[in-house]
């Protein structure tokens, strides 16, 4: 009843619509009556009170709702909260224009699904559409319409503590998750119903390329990498309609993305076709006052001359544009465009007809953290975990006997969801140690000792373990928490050691330069392993870590990421064997931390190791390691064996306006049935600039019952031999080309053809 009679009083006082119905009408209707401060005014987002990621608060929020000075408010979680926001715009603000929500949905709301790089290591594009419209429908249910996701940021520096939001070091692999997100958040952009959320692709741009992996670092790079190997999934991204884009916190070319004009206009608009809101970062245009760029007001005009929309907390436009006007730095025209692209935003949303839409109280009681949910993100986060080592078949384990797990990781619920899990109840996850016993059943004896805290220095753990994420540090010493672990190790069968990172030792300002297993923890590792009892890793980390010892020296390694709310069971799932794992790598391990970068498809160098050789004299190499990775790209076993045969191509030779088919036959050697990516990368021989030694150019993943063999074919086409040349025009260039096809980056069969 009060819903009805909102709506139609909203209705009543505002722009009458047109009779076409249309957007464009109502959107340049309105802005007709807005007075300057109440356009700048839809510029400014206001961080909620419930989580912030930087130091600006806006103060007086419901006073500046009822100014007109908000635009809309992000990182609130409750649908009663967002009501009652909402209705102070709508009810008390002169326009009575609606608020926008938005959130860090960045795996799953209160359902959590695998940090992206784990979700992208299912390589299932399917899978990762889905956990993105599942998000949608329950962060719709909340109140919330606009989502700070997909990331899409190139990143080869697993220093970089955000290398766990986005899906690694592959461009390809990069676009093909960034659509099947936006895809799953979005729809078909038609916003029909409550339960889709707005996307918005962010950092743009190369946040991920951040100098020494420090994060919020310089960038610098030249334009033909950025084109040929950074830029792609933004662009997909935007082709695949998202609705908005944040500029990242980095410079690029000397200018921060904020205030960069090239970047926000020649490319994002006037090249890809943005057609929506471009908003900065948290905190964005404030900091470009600290990149010594000039006074606030001096930077609020040049992020909306480059092209910026939104301005999220800094209320630089808030407190400067007004002036930076009356001065004649910046035009009205310019802030009706950026105000008009915000108004298309809510327009499209369907916030003018009813601001409450997404405040349906049923939907947040009934939507979220449903039993299917729960079962669906299960299932994918066991498709997450990558196998790096199962020697003598210790895994999968039987459901029987007795197995110790130990670790610090082994009994957490918070530090099993992973970085972003801001909307998630920190406290619903099952443990390790319950996952694995509801799995093994009744027939297995689980005992648990923790074995060491995360780190061994307090402080270090504490920077780690932040914003709830505890890991309930114990005061035992070092030896005391040994000794307890050799005990119930005594006791076992088999050890299931649950070792790595907590949540928050990756994600944002989370960089190390160290990655290790941390001190104490490997020191616990080595005990174990000493006592003769088959030890099984289960790796937990957010980034690809330096595992040259054990992959040395323990039997079974299987990497877990942070795999969300559903975890601990999947975990179970694929220990004892009731899901193959088929999860593979899309960022290199390195051997060590001084490999850095160490990506797949690097350049050849003009003196490059020869095959088979780990060093030679004035080789590019290193004295103290070989210059292979410790695991590859693509790289993920399973609980079977599958083979490569028969790597054909359609013909030796292809017309620039022709296309090939490559086939190859998997056949499934072992015991089990299981799934297998199959991964096509190309060559470029000969360009009128370097190319890389491989680019992925196809997968596709397959199941394939024990014994059975299937055929897999791949089309060649033109777009995919094409790149920036010199001159950054994308070209196709004739010549030879390997394609080479394997089940990763390194082991591949190789074929040759000739583009004419
Ligand atoms: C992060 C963004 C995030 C924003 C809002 C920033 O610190 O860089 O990824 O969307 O905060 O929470």
């Amino acid at each position: 009843m009060k819903k009805t009679f909102l709506s139609l009083l909203l209705l009543c006082s505002l722009p009458v619509l047109s009779q076409d119905n249309g957007q464009d009408t109502f959107v340049q209707n309105l802005l007709s009556q807005m007075t300057l401060e109440e356009k700048i005014g839809q510029l400014n987002l206001s961080a909620g009170e419930d989580f912030s990621t930087g130091q600006a608060q806006s103060t007086n929020i419901a006073g500046k709702i009822k100014n007109g000075q908000i635009t809309g408010i992000f990182n609130i979680k409750g649908v009663d909260k967002i009501r009652e926001m909402q209705r102070i715009a709508v009810e008390e603000s002169r326009l009575k224009i609606p608020l926008i929500f938005g959130m860090d949905v960045i795996h799953g709301y209160e359902t959590v699904f695998p940090i992206p790089l784990g979700l992208a290591s299912t390589w299932n594009m399917e899978a990762i559409e889905q956990s993105a419209r599942i998000a949608a429908l329950e962060a719709s249910a909340d109140g919330i319409h606009w989502t700070f996701s997909p990331m899409v940021d190139i990143a080869r520096d697993p220093r970089w503590g955000r290398i766990a939001e986005g899906s690694g070091e592959d461009p390809f692999l990069g676009g093909a998750v960034a659509q099947a997100m936006v895809k799953g958040y979005q729809g078909d952009n038609t916003y029909t119903g409550n339960d889709r959320i707005m996307a918005c692709v962010k950092h743009y741009a190369l946040y991920g390329a951040s100098e020494a992996g420090r994060d919020y670092n310089t960038v610098d790079m030249s334009r033909i990498r950025m084109f040929n190997e950074y830029m792609y999934p933004y662009q997909a991204a935007v082709e695949a309609g998202a609705e908005s884009v944040m500029a990242s916190f980095n410079e690029v070319d000397g200018v921060p993305a904020t205030a960069n004009k090239w970047l926000m206009t020649d490319i994002l608009r006037n090249t890809w076709h943005l057609k929506g809101f471009i908003v900065t970062d948290y905190t964005g245009i404030e900091e470009m006052t600290a990149h010594g760029i000039g006074d606030l007001q001096t930077v609020s005009a040049r992020a909306l001359d480059a092209g910026i929309d939104m301005d999220m907390v800094s209320e630089g436009f808030l407190s400067t544009l007004a002036q930076s006007f009356k001065e004649g730095k910046i035009t009205e025209e310019q802030i009706n465009t950026a105000c008009y692209r915000v108004l298309v935003a809510k327009y499209k949303l369907g916030l003018f007809t009813d601001p409450y839409k997404f405040c349906d109280t049923q939907r947040a009681k009934t939507q979220i953290y449903t039993p299917e949910h729960r079962s669906i993100a299960r299932k994918i986060a066991a498709e997450s975990f990558v196998l790096l080592k199962n020697a003598d078949d210790v895994l999968p384990l039987k459901k029987q006997g007795t197995i110790a797990v130990i670790g610090p990781m082994a009994n957490t619920r918070s530090n099993i969801l992973g970085a972003w899990s801001v909307s998630a109840d920190l406290s619903k996850p099952a443990t390790l140690v319950e996952g694995l016993k509801e799995v093994s059943g009744k027939n297995t004896r689980i005992v648990y000792a923790k074995g060491s805290n995360l780190t061994e220095d307090a402080e270090y753990e504490k920077r780690s373990t932040g914003t709830g994420h505890t890991l309930y540090r114990d005061n035992q010493t070092n030896e005391q928490l040994l000794n307890e672990a050799l005990s119930a190790a005594q006791k076992a069968d088999v050890i299931v050691a649950a070792l790595g990172e907590a949540s928050e030792m990756s994600g944002e300002s989370s960089s190390r330069t160290d990655l290790n297993i941390p001190d104490v923890q490997q020191d616990l590792l080595k005990a174990l392993l000493k006592t003769g009892k088959p030890v099984v890793l289960v790796l937990f980390t957010g980034r690809p870590l330096t595992l040259t010892w054990e992959q040395e020296n323990v039997p079974a390694i299987l990497n877990v990421w942070h795999g969300g709310s559903e975890a601990a069971g999947a975990i179970g799932d694929v220990l004892f064997g009731d899901v193959n794992p088929g999860g593979k790598l899309v960022a290199t391990f390195p051997k060590n931390v001084g490999q850095i970068p160490l990506y797949y498809n690097h350049k050849n160098t003009g003196r490059p190791l020869p095959e088979g050789k780990w060093f030679e004299k004035y080789r590019s190499n290193y004295l103290d390691v070989d210059n292979e990775p410790l695991y590859p790209f693509g790289y993920g076993l399973s609980y079977t064996q599958f083979e490569y045969s028969d790597v054909k191509l359609s013909s030796s030779t292809m017309e620039a306006n022709g296309n090939l088919t490559a086939s190859v036959t998997v056949t499934n050697k072992g015991q089990r049935a299981g799934a297998e990516v199959v991964q096509l990368y190309i060559r470029d021989r000969e360009g009128s600039v370097t190319r890389p030694v491989k680019e992925l150019k196809g997968f596709e993943k397959v199941f394939i019952e024990a014994g059975q063999s299937k055929e897999i074919t791949f089309q060649i086409t033109p777009g995919l031999l094409k790149f920036y040349n010199y001159h950054l025009e994308y070209v196709l260039e004739p010549g030879e080309f390997d394609v080479m096809i394997g089940g990763n980056s390194r082991d591949v069969k190789t074929i040759r053809f000739t583009l004419h």
